[in-house]
């Protein structure tokens, strides 16, 4: 199984695929591998930006990256925005047993929250030399995910209900380790 994130900047995805694998690895001995955007950003996505074309490519290469993860049992969540419908169900498409979870949080709590201040920045004027001018969510695009396999609603449940709610999901899908 791969598991696909979707959800805007700050909405918890690293904290809920963290929580997740500490508790699989822990308790069941299931091994997961976090695919995190920002960390892969650093590393061989670093000649990416935020474009359409530059996100699909990203999201491609986390895809492939989790795809050979998953072939040797290891359950791989892929932990970024991911904001298109069209490269979420072309990963879907592409592996086996993609599940795509949506990562779901109001803009105000997001905006409350702004633990990276990205959403400050986002909203200053426009020449204001620390704006940011495509914020997911804000000033980008954000496609809802059609009938994702899960919903977390990080604003109205704690990490620990999300975190719990993954869990049991993942433990009723089965066949964890199905290879490529
Ligand atoms: S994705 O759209 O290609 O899936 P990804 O999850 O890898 O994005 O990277 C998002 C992270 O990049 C955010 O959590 C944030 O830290 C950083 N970031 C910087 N600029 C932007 C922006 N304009 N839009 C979204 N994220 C940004």
């Amino acid at each position: 199984m791969i598991i696909q994130f979707c959800g805007l900047s700050g909405s918890g995805k690293t904290t809920i695929a963290y929580g997740v694998k500490n508790l699989l690895e822990g308790h069941q001995g299931t091994r997961v591998e976090v695919i995190d955007g920002d960390e892969y950003r650093k590393s061989i996505c670093a000649d990416l930006g935020f474009s359409k074309q530059d996100r699909v490519a990203n999201i491609r290469r986390l895809a492939f990256v989790a795809s050979r993860f998953s072939g040797h049992g290891i359950l791989p969540i892929i932990c970024a925005i991911n904001p298109y419908e069209e490269i979420r169900k072309e990963v879907a498409g592409q592996y086996v047993q993609v599940k795509t979870v949506w990562i779901n949080c109001s803009l105000e709590e997001l905006t409350r929250r702004d633990t990276k201040g990205l959403y400050r920045r986002a909203r200053l004027p426009i020449n204001h030399p620390e704006k940011i001018a495509n914020l997911t969510g804000v000033n980008d695009p954000f496609e809802e995910p059609v009938l994702p396999d899960l919903i977390l609603q990080t604003d109205r449940e704690s990490p620990e209900q999300s975190i719990g709610k993954l869990i049991e999901f993942i433990g009723l899908q089965g066949s964890l380790f199905k290879k490529q």
